[in-house]
């Protein structure tokens, strides 16, 4: 008798040598490397080319692949009138699935080999970088421009969106963009697996990724985490929201439970530290003490099943001491998995392509005549 996995649990669909999480005691790591070391002591540069080439480059493939980056900052002028056409009330994901499409339609030929992958890779992480700084000055109200390239991908990018950033920032930025480049395979890798397993182009799979971190179940959460503490309002709220709301109402405290985690995400522990540095406002100090209390009372209802903090509890905080708005947040996220959607796709094209095409167990009617 067929059964079926509901939501894929436990379904595995490719093996990888990328991102390694054992759910059991909070550890992640990529190619072996610890997730927050990496955050701390890399760059997004560095770990993009290790997830996406196997080993940390030397000193001139880093610089290689910079300028590779670097020379594809310039937006085409076709992306840039479908911005400028963009209704105002478009949310930044939705433009950004947009744009990826816009450039799948000039994809159609693509071959997945080393080479054309080792070019075309490179050529994405610029023209996204691009992509998504314009999105941002689009929304604020600032013209559109093509980045000048900085020191680094996250330089590159904050100077892009609002013309300065300061250290702590660029480096909360790198950090993110780290923490964020991989989970193994959630809902939105799997859907760009799905699509690439069909040979389809890069930037296609890539829409198709945008398209499942849409949703508030996945990579709208640092969203939805951070509109509940703007709804608590005061830390001295948050009791009284929380039982009104979570244990006797009907909502999910965001933020908070996973498929894979049983304990804290390990992500964690890094957002929470900048989250603690880039805190200087009164408005942030004040989130940051409802997070805090917020966190306190879903762990002391909910740890007991295993359903702990994620890591979109604090990113939103983060993203928004940087300087960003909430509407940004899931943009942010996408910006940074693009390098470990690539990784995986590339690693699975490469090395165990098969068209994914799962089965339904049919229980709907028997055969009947149509209606005369
Ligand atoms: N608040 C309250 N109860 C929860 C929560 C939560 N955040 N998460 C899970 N539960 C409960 C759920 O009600 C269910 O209880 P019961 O067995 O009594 O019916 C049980 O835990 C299992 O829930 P599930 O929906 O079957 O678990 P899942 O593995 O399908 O869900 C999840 C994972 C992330 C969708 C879920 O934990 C959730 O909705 N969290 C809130 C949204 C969120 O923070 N999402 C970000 C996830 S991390 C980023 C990423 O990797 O995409």
């Amino acid at each position: 008798m067929e059964e079926i996995s509901p939501g894929l649990e436990n379904v595995y669909i490719k093996y990888t040598e990328l991102t390694f999480i054992d759910g059991q005691k909070g550890i992640m790591r990529y190619r072996g490397y610890d997730i927050n070391e990496l955050a701390e002591k890399s760059s997004f540069e560095k770990v993009s080319y290790l997830m996406l080439f196997g080993k940390f480059p030397d000193d001139s493939e880093l610089k290689n692949f910079q300028n590779k980056i670097n020379s594809h900052l310039a937006l085409d002028d076709y992306l840039k009138d479908i911005l400028r056409a963009m209704p105002e009330t478009s949310d930044s994901l939705g433009i950004l699935q947009t744009l990826l499409s816009a450039k799948a339609s000039k994809e159609s030929n693509y071959k997945y080999t080393k080479e054309n992958d080792g070019e075309k890779i490179p050529e994405i992480l610029g023209s996204v970088l691009s992509m998504v700084a314009n999105i941002y000055r689009l929304k604020s109200g600032n013209n559109i421009i093509d980045p000048e390239p900085g020191e680094s991908y996250a330089e590159t990018f904050l100077k892009a969106c609002s013309g300065s950033a300061d250290k702590n920032k660029i480096s909360a930025m790198d950090s993110a963009l780290i923490l964020y480049m991989d989970h193994e395979i959630p809902a939105s890798t799997t859907a760009a697996l799905v699509t690439a397993s069909t040979l389809s182009d890069m930037y296609s799979s890539l829409a198709s990724a945008i398209a499942a971190l849409r949703g508030p179940l996945h990579g709208g959460a640092a969203e939805g985490a951070y509109r509940q503490f703007l709804e608590i309002g005061e830390p001295e709220n948050v009791n009284a929201w929380f039982e009104n709301n979570i244990l006797n109402g009907k909502r999910r405290l965001v933020g908070f439970g996973h498929r894979v985690y049983r304990t804290y995400d390990p992500r964690l522990k890094t957002f929470k530290k900048y989250a603690d540095i880039l805190s200087t406002t009164e408005e942030q100090k004040k989130i940051l003490a409802i997070a805090k209390r917020l966190e306190e009372a879903g762990v002391k209802a909910f740890g007991s099943k295993g359903i702990y903090t994620n890591t979109d509890f604090y990113a939103g905080m983060v993203f928004n001491a940087i300087g960003f708005p909430v509407d940004m947040f899931t943009t942010l996220f996408g910006l940074s998995r693009i390098s470990g959607i690539l990784a995986h796709i590339t690693e699975y094209v490469e090395t165990q392509e098969r068209l994914i095409r799962p089965r339904a167990i049919y229980r709907g009617s028997g055969e009947r005549k149509y209606p005369e």
